[in-house]
């Protein structure tokens, strides 16, 4: 499974792009609008960094709409991706984009059903938000593992990005799940990375290296 950050902050792509781990970034309105930055702007920014997927979603509701801020944002960078939010007039902005070669991640996807609407209308990538299906009483985990299964059994090569991500759990769960992606925020990427033991471990060797050091003195 690979991992994104779901940011818009480039501080913090710069930091974790620097483990060598990234393959990708994914924004929305919301973590643009967080980091206080022009969508155009900041989406060429993260693609000279990451070189890799970027997410840039419209915010148009209607299909034409959608189509024309789709090709405007597709022309910043060959790593653009369009997100779409998974409505009737998504799906058909999905298709008329995926018609022109333009990759589209349709996005707020809450059901297999819309997972597989997505992938007919010709979705490179489609967001389940975990997080959120839990926070209703759901299973966001399950929606993961439903989406794979019928990926897998009707061969069909859209990508699932486990999207909402909450917690380190969430990550391991969607991999053991079967998603292709895993777009983590900042905070929980930093919590993926650290354990205590390893830690503690660090200050054990290091105190017995110093301490090996200074009786050959
Ligand atoms: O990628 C979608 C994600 O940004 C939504 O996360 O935590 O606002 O549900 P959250």
């Amino acid at each position: 499974m690979e991992l994104y950050l779901d940011t818009a902050k480039i501080e913090e792509i710069r930091e974790i792009a620097a483990w060598g781990v990234l393959s990708g970034v994914t924004t929305n309105p919301s973590l643009v609008a967080q980091a206080g930055r022009d969508l155009k702007e900041v989406v060429v920014e993260i693609a000279e960094i990451v070189r890799g997927p970027v997410s840039a979603e419209v915010i148009a509701t209607d299909t034409e709409g959608m189509v024309a801020e789709g090709r405007d944002l597709a022309r910043l960078s060959g790593y653009v991706v369009i997100k779409i939010p998974m409505t009737p007039e998504g799906l058909a902005a999905t298709r008329r984009l995926a018609d022109e070669g333009i990759p589209v991640n349709v996005t707020l996807v809450f059901s297999a059903a819309q997972a597989l609407l997505a992938a007919r209308a010709g979705a490179r990538y489609v967001s389940p938000f975990l997080g959120r299906i839990d926070d209703v009483g759901g299973d966001g985990v399950g929606l993961v593992r439903e989406i794979a299964e019928i990926f897998e059994i009707h061969d069909l090569d859209t990508r699932i990005i486990a999207a909402s991500v909450r917690h380190p759990r969430h990550v391991v769960e969607a991999a053991k799940a079967g998603a292709d992606i895993a777009t983590v925020p900042y905070k929980v990427m930093k919590q993926l990375v650290k354990h205590p033991l390893t830690d503690i471990g660090i200050a054990r060797f290091l105190e017995d290296w110093k301490r090996a050091t200074e009786l050959k003195r």
